[in-house]
Parts: C-alpha cells; sequence; structure tokens
C-alpha cells in the first residue's frame, strides 16, 4: 500500500543518516579507542565506540519509531532474540552492527561498517551497510533493487565459475569455529581465483553484491552481521543460504552468499 510503503522509505532515509553518522565516529576513532574490554573471551572484544554508536542509532530510532523493536550486538538480551524468532508479521525490528569489523577497528586497519537492517516479521525491509573509510553506502529496499552510492549494483554474471571467483571468509572469534574454517578453506582454495578475508562479514557480503568477489562463507554468524547485507546480496541477483545449502533463518548460522550462480552448488559440494 502507499501508508506501508512511505513508511519503509522514511525507515530507510533515517538507516541511511544514522550509518553515516556512526561511521563518521568510527573513521575519526579508528585506532584510538580507549576503553578495549573483553566480552566472551581474549579475542571477542568491545571498545567504547561500539557502544557508543549503538545508542547513537538506538536513541534517535527509539525517538522517531518509539514502538520499533531492537536486536543490537552490544545490548542483545536473549529475551530480544526469542521474540525475533516468534515475531509477527506487523512487528517492525532493528538490527544492528554498529561495527561490524571491530577488531580491524581495534587495530586501526581501515576496514569496517556499520550494518542497520529493518524488519517486518521475518522479512528485511530495509537493509544498509555504511565503509566509513571509503565512504561506500551499500542499500536496498525490499523489491527495489540494490545500490552503491545511489548506482544499481548486480552480482557476478551466474555462469561464472568458482576458478574466476575470489572467495572471501571470515574468522569468528571461537577458536573451534575457526578451525572449522580452516578445514572448510582448504577446500575450496585450490578451486577459485584467490581467497580473502578482510574482517567484516556485512562488507563481504556487499561485495557479492556489487560484483567484486564472488563468495563469501563463514559458520557462526549473528543475525545483526548478516541481514543487511543479505537482502542488498538478494536484490543484487545472488543467493544466500547456510553452508549446508538449506535455508538460512533470520536469526542467523552458517552462511554462504554468492552470485547465485554455478558457484553456489559447487561451494556446497566442496564443503560437504
Ligand atoms: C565479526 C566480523 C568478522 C567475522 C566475525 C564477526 P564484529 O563481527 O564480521 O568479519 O568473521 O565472525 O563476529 O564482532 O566485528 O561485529
Ligand atoms: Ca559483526
Ligand atoms: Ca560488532
Ligand atoms: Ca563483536
Amino acid at each position: 500500500s502507499v501508508g506501508m510503503s512511505q513508511e519503509v522509505k522514511e525507515i530507510e532515509a533515517l538507516a541511511i543518516r544514522l550509518a553515516k553518522q556512526a561511521g563518521a565516529i568510527i573513521r575519526e576513532k579508528s585506532g584510538r579507542a580507549t576503553e578495549v574490554d573483553r566480552k566472551s573471551s581474549r579475542t571477542d572484544l568491545v571498545t567504547e565506540v561500539d557502544k557508543a554508536c549503538e545508542n547513537l542509532i538506538f536513541s534517535e530510532v527509539q525517538a522517531v519509531f518509539p514502538h520499533h523493536r531492537w536486536l543490537g550486538e552490544e545490548t542483545f538480551t536473549v529475551d530480544q532474540l526469542e521474540h525475533l524468532r516468534n515475531s509477527s508479521d506487523s512487528d517492525w525490528t532493528w538490527l544492528v552492527d554498529p561495527i561490524d569489523g571491530t577488531l580491524n577497528f581495534v587495530g586501526g586497519l581501515p576496514f569496517a561498517s556499520v550494518s542497520i537492517a529493518v524488519a517486518r516479521g521475518h522479512d528485511v525491509q530495509v537493509g544498509v551497510v555504511y565503509n566509513p573509510f571509503v565512504d561506500e553506502l551499500f542499500h536496498a529496499q525490499q523489491g527495489q533493487g540494490a545500490y552503491l552510492n545511489g548506482r544499481a549494483i548486480s552480482a557476478l554474471p551466474h555462469e561464472t565459475e568458482l576458478e574466476d571467483a575470489i572467495v572471501t571468509l571470515g574468522f569468528s572469534t571461537n577458536p573451534e569455529t575457526r578451525k572449522l574454517m580452516l578445514e572448510a578453506i582448504s577446500k575450496v582454495g585450490p578451486h577459485c581465483r584467490t581467497v580473502r578475508a578482510l574482517g567484516s562479514a556485512a562488507l563481504h557480503i556487499s561485495y557479492v553484491a556489487a560484483g567484486r568477489i564472488g563468495v563469501f562463507f563463514e559458520h557462526g554468524l549473528k543475525p545483526w552481521d548478516i541481514a543487511a547485507a543479505r537482502l542488498i546480496l538478494e536484490e543484487a541477483g545472488g543467493s544466500v543460504t547456510q553452508i549446508n545449502g538449506e535455508p538460512l533463518p533470520v536469526t542467523g548460522g552458517s552462511i554462504l552468499a554468492t552470485n547465485g550462480g554455478i558457484v553456489h552448488n559447487r561451494m556446497v559440494e566442496l564443503l560437504s
């Protein structure tokens, strides 16, 4: 309906504005966080900037859309995830990763993003991923295509073979999950153009959408890592499933994100 599409437009405009605002802070503070704290382990870190960016986005969303629900990495509660799982069709939920790439950010490696998705029920309607270091904003609205800084983007042609595709992957904070990834990449690495691991799941998936790379995969991702970039990639003609090829729920898990062509099943086969 007209009312609904107007509402989605307003949500998207707000998500874009907030991603850029948080992004400016991330660019400014990269490599200069003063409070670097451990979360679950020595490899799982959070800084005052992660928290400040999430808080900035949260308070602005609250002010404009007080009834919308929230699922953000640094304020996460099990109840919120439970609510998303049981969410009815009419509930709006913001899924926000204030800094995707915290370990890069802590080290001052200029590669990280802000990821903001807004879902109605389980259906992501708006996705925004912003890389403040190169001022690249990826965004999509369901059914409206995918864009990079306002220009339409599309994933690589479906007939692209793995041998001609760059494969990317992510290394979780969990050492056991890293071992799984190392085993997995040893099966795929010999068959693709090359392998990269840059440290922001949201940017990797957005790069598949822009046709810069062919594949991203990782075990153990959270809803806020994936939700925004997944919509961007699907709107750009790509595919997102679990690594075994089964559908990936909005609550996250293992992800295989590709251009949607023959590479997708090839990856599933190599990794099974
Ligand atoms: C991490 C990044 C990283 C991926 C990890 C994520 P964070 O998110 O996306 O690339 O490999 O699994 O946890 O903690 O920097 O927001
Ligand atoms: Ca993340
Ligand atoms: Ca994060
Ligand atoms: Ca984190």
